[in-house]
Order: structure tokens, then sequence, then C-alpha cells
């Protein structure tokens, strides 16, 4: 997969060298590019932003440095990401819909966000999703974008060593994952729920169900009532 990020802030994504991404991205399955918007700008003060028309608090990001950063990134194939907390709010299901994608494009906004007609432009022309991480604001698009790729990419064939440990995680099946535990069976006068040790996996997978269904009633009750 491909994925290009446009940003006034490249080095927030310098931590896409690391972890299990950093070796995907060394092995080839990720082909990952970060631009700088102001590359894209022509005056001294290479100005990304202006103040708002109609008035109103903030700075708004220009609509001709995106088109000219959109137009020489975007491919035939690509999906225009732009985060931001007017989109639709980010999911496991949109991850797993998003990692079948050959090419994926964000468009990082700071301020009060980008200019109407970019999306408006992009729209009409081929895919743009709005994307939000939750009901909360953030400082721009930025860490939106990296939660993104990081839950798209390990969805990829090959990113995550083990595929079977996608499997059972939260939001998979619907549910919140259950509790895990490992060696030492006691710690600090906790001990490990015997029935992990009984060597019964029917038993195990029974009560791992019952605590992902406990877990989910108690923190996120709307996942049991969308059915
Ligand atoms: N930009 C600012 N807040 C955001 C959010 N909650 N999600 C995505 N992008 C954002």
């Amino acid at each position: 997969m491909r994925v290009d990020i446009v940003t006034i802030f490249p080095t927030f994504f310098d931590v896409l060298g690391v972890s299990l991404i950093g070796k995907a991205r060394d092995r080839g399955i990720l082909d990952m590019h970060v631009h700088d918007l102001r590359e894209w700008t022509h005056d001294r003060h290479r100005t990304v932003d202006d103040t708002p028309y109609g008035g109103g608090a903030g700075m708004v990001m220009k609509p001709e440095p995106w088109g000219e950063a959109l137009d020489a990134v975007l491919s035939e194939d690509a999906v225009l990401l732009v985060p931001s907390p007017a989109g639709e709010v980010f999911s496991q299901s949109m991850a797993r819909e998003l990692a079948e994608e050959k090419h994926l494009v964000f468009a990082c906004g700071r301020y009060e966000g980008i200019d109407q007609r970019v999306v408006d432009h992009y729209a009409a022309r081929g895919r743009v999703r709005l994307v939000s991480l939750g009901d909360y604001v953030l400082n721009g698009g930025e860490v939106a974008a990296m939660a993104v790729i990081e839950a798209v990419s390990r969805l990829i064939p090959g990113v995550v060593g083990n595929p079977e440990s996608l499997v059972e995680e939260s939001h998979e099946l619907g549910l919140l994952e259950y509790p895990s535990y490992t060696k030492p069976a006691q710690w600090r006068g906790l001990d490990v729920p015997p029935i992990l040790l009984s060597g019964n996996h029917g038993a195990i997978a029974a009560w791992r169900h019952e605590q992902s269904l406990a877990r989910t009633r108690a923190h996120r009750p709307d996942l049991l009532a969308e059915g």
C-alpha cells in the first residue's frame, strides 16, 4: 500500500519509522511518503492560512497550496482522507475497508480547518472521506492520521507477525477483548484466574467470552445494543 501524508509538520511522522510499521516500510509492504505543505507555497513567508470569510476566531488553511499539493500526490486509485472532528467516526470496520486500498492520501489540516472548497473539488473528482478520531478536538489532523495509519496498516497481510493475534482483539468480534495474563502465576498477592491454568480449552474459551461480555456491558453497552 502507498500512503502519502501532506502536513505542515512532517517531523510528526518520524515515529512511523519505528516498531511494526517501520519494519513494514523496510520490507516494502508500506510505501510511505510525508510531504511538507509549505513546499507548495510561493510567497516569502510560505503562507498556508488566512482569516475566515464571515469572521470568527482562528485561521483557515488556504486552498491554493492544498490544491497544488493534492494534484501532485493523488492518483487515480487514491482515497483522500481528511482528518476532521466533523467527519465520520473512525472504526475497526473502516480500518478493514481502507486496508483493501492501494493508495491512501492524508490531508492534515491545522487551525480551524481547510477551506471547504478543497474537499468539494476533490470529492467531485474522486473518493474523499472526512474521518474523525472521536468526539473531542485535537490541534490538527496529524495525530488522527497516525492513528488511522497504524490501525489500517496492521491489517495488511505481513505487517503483524502472527495473523491469529488480529482475530480475537477488541472490536473484531463486536466485543471488547478479554483480559490477558502471563507468568508469574502470583504477583503482589494477585492470582491469575485458576481457569487459565486448568488446561481445559473449552472452559477457557467460555470464560474469556464471559469476560468479554462483562467488559463490553460495563464500558461499551452501545456495542451490545447495536446487536
Ligand atoms: N482534527 C481535530 N480534531 C480531530 C478529531 N477528533 N479527529 C480527527 N481529526 C481531528
